[in-house]
């Protein structure tokens, strides 16, 4: 089952291999043996016509000795160069001289062959296969006609047994198909150690790895450096690793976090109620333990509400609705809501709108929960009798939203922090009051609705400045 991929791989490539090897092979075959009798023609053909130039000089000769001499020696020199015996009939046909006694039998006999009548008209004939009596063999046959210049003289045949030619042939044959079968041998070999190298062993570790994240072991990484897909795909799973990662220690920290927020109410309430019962609380301290206690449960219901909220619009299940709204209205309602908290601090609310109306496109509700959260860290972090500053102003089709707090900056190293939940910059000064969620709420929201929003410090303790962006209509 585990090397089913590197099988089938193999397989697949080593039949391609195989199928392509023995088409060459079989193709160099075919062709080499027709080039090969090609060559065999052309030499007999040529050594032939040295032949048929002693023949015409001894049916020329009055003198015949001398001639027939230099005949049977040419005979003798061919026969022994192009391999093959050689006979020679007159016009009809009647054999009168062989190069090798093994033919005498044929001697003063005819060639006893069809093909006369197309001798005669001067064409060569190849024969490729023929059993022939005398040698009780299968032999090659070329026969070509002798002219005296138009007179047909005579028959010039070359006899080779076919498996003499044979011979050179398959030893051309068995170094061709040897070497096909060593080529499709190395090539899966080749391909094996290849496969093993750039698909197998990588894939075989990601899968290890995979399950071991599986099971929890979320620091492990794949180990794979090469430049292409499987390179690509370790590069994407080691990616997807370090989110899960992230994702597995924020749920960690938000756990504790939870647990934490929600345990020092708890125990505070708890302490109060339990010194009342218990009577170690004097009656006429009862009151004042019991409004602590109350504002402990307050703070734990707002706690609880913020963080169904977060976890509602992370699991995306707030649908936004979207209408035309009057931003400076929205406004102008939430700083209402903080009229007392306002008094109290003896604060000095500055608002300031570039427009009389400014609309927008937004969730009514959403809106103004980013406003009160922005408004509400406002009010909370501003120094007594400090002075809040609330503009809007038109930039391109955006709205700039801003919310300005006199106070203490907010330390560089935490700004990019404040985002993230349960984040508190300054811990003792905000414990009581502070959940830490707001601000993650609110950038919540403002992604929702596919706008952004950022933090800005003035001079150092000059105060801070959140900016918003919104869509205008
Ligand atoms: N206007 C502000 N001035 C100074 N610091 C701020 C201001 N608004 C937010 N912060 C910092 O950002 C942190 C996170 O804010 P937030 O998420 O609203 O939580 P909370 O208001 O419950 O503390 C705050 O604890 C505070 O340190
Ligand atoms: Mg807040």
């Amino acid at each position: 089952m585990k090397n089913s991929l590197v099988s089938k791989m193999i397989a697949a490539f080593t039949s391609i291999t195989a199928i392509s090897f023995i088409i060459i092979a079989t193709i160099l075959s075919v062709w080499f043996q027709n080039y090969y009798f090609d060559q065999r023609k052309t030499q007999m053909d040529k050594q032939g016509q040295l032949i048929a130039e002693s023949v015409k000089s001894y049916l020329n000769d009055p003198q015949q000795e001398i001639s027939l001499y230099r005949l049977r020696m040419n005979m003798a020199f061919v026969s022994d160069l192009v391999s093959a015996d050689i006979l020679i009939s007159d016009s009809y046909g009647l054999v009168y001289a062989i190069s090798n006694t093994k033919y005498s039998d044929y001697l003063s006999k005819n060639l006893g062959i069809k093909e006369m009548d197309e001798l005669r008209f001067g064409r060569t004939i190849e024969k490729k296969g023929i059993y022939d009596k005398v040698l009780d063999k299968v032999v090659y046959v070329y026969m070509k006609p002798v002219f005296d210049g138009s007179s047909f003289r005579g028959v010039i045949a070359m006899y080779t047994p076919v498996d003499q030619i044979k011979t050179p042939l398959k030893r051309v044959y068995y170094i061709i198909w040897i070497s096909a079968i060593l080529a499709v041998i190395i090539c899966s070999i080749v391909i094996y150690y290849f496969s093993q190298r750039i698909l197998i062993k990588p894939l075989s570790q990601i899968n290890a790895v995979a399950r071991k994240i599986s099971k929890g072991d979320v620091e492990r990484r794949v180990n794979i450096d090469s430049n292409d897909e499987i390179g690509e795909l370790a590069d994407s799973f080691n990616t997807m690793a370090d989110s899960l990662e992230k994702v597995e220690k924020n749920r960690r920290e938000f756990m504790s976090n939870v647990s934490h927020e929600l345990r020092s109410p708890i125990t505070s309430i708890k302490g109060f109620i339990g010194g009342i019962l218990d009577g170690v609380i004097p009656k006429d301290k009862e009151n004042y333990y019991l409004t602590i206690a109350y504002e402990e449960i307050q703070r734990l219901t707002r706690l609880i509400n913020d963080l169904l909220d977060l976890a509602a619009m992370e699991a995306g299940k707030f649908s936004l609705r979207i209408s035309e709204l009057d931003i400076n209205e929205i406004i102008k309602l939430c700083v209402i809501k903080f009229e007392t908290k306002i008094n109290d601090k003896k604060l000095k609310v500055d608002v300031v709108f570039q427009e009389e109306h400014l609309y927008v496109a937004a969730d009514r509700d959403r809106l103004i929960q980013v406003i009160t959260n922005l408004l509400d860290n406002a009010v909370k972090y501003v120094s007594d009798e400090g002075n809040i500053k609330i503009n809007t102003k038109i930039k391109g089709n955006k709205v700039l939203v801003s919310v300005f707090n006199d106070g203490p900056s907010i330390p560089e190293e935490d700004i990019k922090h404040i985002w993230e939940r349960f984040y508190k910059s300054d811990k003792s000064r905000t414990s009581k009051v502070s959940t830490g969620l707001g601000l993650p709420i609110v950038r919540n929201i403002l992604t929702q609705l596919g706008e952004d929003i950022w933090a800005e410090n003035k001079a150092k303790d000059q105060g801070v400045t959140f900016i918003f962006t919104l869509t205008k209509i």
